[in-house]
């Protein structure tokens, strides 16, 4: 058996949250042929950081429909070195030299995502759009990076999403069936089993960015620290119901989602800017609206076939206290606890998972899970941007 290598990669996220970029310096350690032996391939978190985007950035990314195709080119390089300056004091924060470090793997940002349309017969692959320069950041890093990580799945009709669920198998196997559960803008959950080849993933809905395009709107804040105005709020039974009759729940997975969805057009559409709609009310149903659809997708996709009892949750949506809280009520007699408790920070999950992706492609190895994105094949995915 040859001996176990050591490899350094830092993973660098920004989610549909657009908030901060979520960086992780990564060790992973692996004892077989290749560094994805699975079983024997261990994973540590070193250090991790979020770094906010500058606020014109922040602002610009919040503003899609009003860009131009200059703006997009110029937003390409400003998020780049928002990503390069995130890697940098990562790698500054775990102590360690940028050089030691054999890889940047970036998801980049998403600027819009559309999901493959029609039935089995009449198949559209899909497309998706992730900013971030990686030349520029190979070039403030010094090493080599590794991006582009949904268009290779897409082009083989896949959904190029969840891409996760690689990861979330070789952290929470040991733990399997259990699903894994994120709390961005948008929420997914995989489902982990015994073997990788029973993995499933999908995004259930909204995560928190229905609630976030409503505290922009009505208190001209960027969330709802701790879901407290969703608390003092009453849920209106009728707009939640118009919510809940949103095609997207009925569907079966293969699927994925965004802001293009569940985003502001959608509050524009549901409230419009005549309806006389008290913030908190508005809040609290958007609250129940996240819980209540993501208990939805665990009855009827989740659930059916598998023995799980617990699911552990992470990302920014983990803070809303209120939404936890709905959540735990929502999904019984499944248990709910937070991926920090397994020694994975909540905030930190999705940059770590990336550093994984990253470290396979450098290897060659195919991470795509045809299971889960509906793919026609499985692929290696992301692109090699080498710093000279
Ligand atoms: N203290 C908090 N209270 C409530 N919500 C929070 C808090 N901190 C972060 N969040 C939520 O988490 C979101 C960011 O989560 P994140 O995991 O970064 O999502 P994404 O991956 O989409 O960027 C914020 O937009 C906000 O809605
Ligand atoms: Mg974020």
């Amino acid at each position: 058996m040859s001996p176990a290598r050591r490899r350094l990669v830092i993973g660098l996220m920004s989610g549909t949250s657009r908030d901060a970029v979520d960086a992780a310096a990564v060790s992973i350690t692996g004892a077989g042929p290749d560094l994805f032996d699975l079983p024997n391939i261990k994973i540590r978190l070193i250090h991790h950081l979020s770094v906010r985007y500058p606020r014109s950035l922040a602002s610009d990314l919040l503003s899609l429909d009003s860009l131009t195709s200059g703006d997009i080119c110029r937003i390409n390089v400003e998020v780049g070195e928002a990503f390069a300056r995130a890697a940098i004091k990562c790698a500054e924060g775990a102590g360690i030299a940028l050089k030691r470090f054999q890889a940047v793997a970036s998801h980049g940002q998403t600027l819009w995502h559309i999901p493959p349309q029609g039935g089995p017969k009449r198949r559209r692959n899909g497309s998706t759009m992730q900013v971030g320069e990686p030349a520029v950041i190979a070039r403030r890093t010094g090493l080599p990076v590794v991006s582009g990580f949904r268009a290779a799945d897409m082009a083989l009709g896949g959904q190029g999403a969840p891409l996760v669920a690689y990861a979330d198998y070789i952290l929470f196997k040991s733990k399997a069936p259990i699903a894994v559960h994120n709390l961005g803008g948008i929420s997914n959950v995989t489902l982990v089993t015994p073997r990788l080849e029973g993995v499933r993933a999908f995004d259930t809905g909204p995560g928190n960015s229905l609630m976030d395009a409503a505290m922009r709107r009505y208190f001209g804040k960027p969330f709802d620290r701790g879901g407290a105005k969703a608390r003092r709020g009453r849920p209106d039974k009728e707009l939640l119901r118009r919510l809940l009759a949103h095609p997207y729940f009925r569907m079966k997975p293969p699927k994925s989602t965004g802001l293009e969805t569940f985003g502001p057009a959608m509050l524009d559409e549901v409230l419009p800017s005549s309806s006389r709609k008290r913030g908190e009310d508005v809040l609290a149903t958007l609250a129940q609206f996240t819980a209540h659809s993501v208990a939805h997708a665990y009855r009827r996709f989740v659930l059916p076939g598998s023995a799980i009892t617990e699911a552990v949750f992470s990302g920014g949506g983990t803070r809303n206290t209120f939404l936890m809280e709905l959540l735990g009520e929502h999904i019984k007699p499944v248990k709910l606890s937070l991926s920090d408790s397994y020694g994975v920070p909540a905030q930190a999950k999705e940059a770590l998972a990336f550093a994984v992706l990253g470290a396979a492609r450098l290897d060659d190895v195919r991470t795509s899970l045809p299971g889960v994105t509906g793919a026609s094949g499985s692929v290696m995915l992301g692109s090699i941007t080498h710093a000279s």
